[in-house]
């Protein structure tokens, strides 16, 4: 077995490296430039329960070592996205997960049960970075309340995976971590994008569409790697990290964070080979440092000389 081969919930990863949610279409448009069987794993980006068109342009605006984005979660919806492209999606080798969002605790459960009665997917990533309409705008993310509805009414309907994908825009992790875990969830991703705001100076309008975006890549992976830390410190079930992650060495230190895999997003619009060649770099990593397997780094921050 490979240094790099790992597992969480009983899915078996050829490597920890993870395409992020968003990053990578629906994989497939990418089939070209990735080998995506090469893949540690797949997250599609996010579907909902009918199509959404996203957001008005501009969508993307590159920042200091990040990017600021309002793509609005444009999407086929779920049904299109079952009928046209799972069927393609199930003959990869490679851990496929759903990322289902909604704005009612409904929707994210009608979302689940249509995924539930077709083949392909490893399990589910919730992205519970949005506002509940039914609870004036408050986000999922933010309520351990609104967190833990949302949670067990989807893991009522699933009988795969079910990881929770939390945003960092909260003053503290630790009860949404725990709201999670006591709702059933079998693993937490984190993070998800910062709420930003770039300005053009002299237009005085926001550089985005719709306002505010989310910021991503290498500028959020410090404190995304302190989250990473507090929520696995937190739970016991998997955390998988993820914000900025951009060579092995990232990678790592997400591991030894307490993160079980991690996920690359933003590295993936300069390069969609990146997750291949952080996995690379990984295991030159692992092999230099004599450590057996990517698992034995998790968890093994030292803060204190012992
Ligand atoms: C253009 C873009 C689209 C995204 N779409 C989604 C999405 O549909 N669902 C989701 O959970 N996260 C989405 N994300 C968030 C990423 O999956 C990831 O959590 C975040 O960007 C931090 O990781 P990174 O710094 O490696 O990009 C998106 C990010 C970007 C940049």
């Amino acid at each position: 077995m490979s240094r790099l081969a790992t597992s969480f919930c009983g899915i078996a990863l050829r490597n920890p490296v993870i395409a992020a949610s968003g990053t990578l279409g629906y994989g497939l448009e990418f089939a070209k430039q990735v080998d995506l069987d090469s893949l540690g794993g797949l997250v599609v980006k996010g579907l909902s329960r009918e199509p959404i068109e996203g957001n008005p342009a501009p969508r993307v605006y590159e920042t200091a070592a990040g990017m600021i984005n309002s793509i609005g979660l444009q999407n086929v919806g779920v049904r299109a996205f079952v009928a046209e492209k799972l069927p393609a999606l199930a003959k990869l080798r490679t851990a496929v997960f759903a990322n289902i969002f909604g704005y009612r605790t409904e929707d994210y459960v009608e979302v689940a049960r249509v995924l539930e009665d077709h083949e392909g997917l490893a399990g589910y990533e919730l992205n519970v970075s949005c506002p509940n309409t039914k609870h004036g705008g408050i986000y999922f993310s933010s309520d351990p309340m609104l967190l833990s509805e949302v949670v067990s009414a989807v893991k009522r309907v699933v009988r795969r995976p079910l990881m929770v994908k939390l945003s960092p825009n909260v003053a503290a992790i630790e009860p949404l971590a725990r709201a999670a875990e006591e709702s059933g969830a079998d693993a937490l991703s984190l993070v998800n994008t910062f709420v930003a705001l770039a300005i053009d100076p002299h237009t005085r309008r926001p550089r985005l569409g719709n306002g505010f975006g989310g910021l991503s890549g290498p500028a959020i992976r410090p404190i995304a790697l302190r989250m990473v830390y507090e929520a696995a410190q937190a739970v016991k079930i998997p955390v998988i990290g993820l914000g900025g992650i951009a060579s092995g060495a990232d990678a790592a230190e997400f591991m030894i964070a307490g993160a079980s895999a991690v996920e690359v997003g933003t590295a993936n619009f300069w390069d969609p080979q990146s997750p291949l060649r952080i996995a690379r770099e990984l295991d030159e990593f692992l092999k230099r440092e004599n450590v057996a397997r990517a698992a034995d780094l998790t968890g093994t921050l030292r803060f204190h000389e012992d």
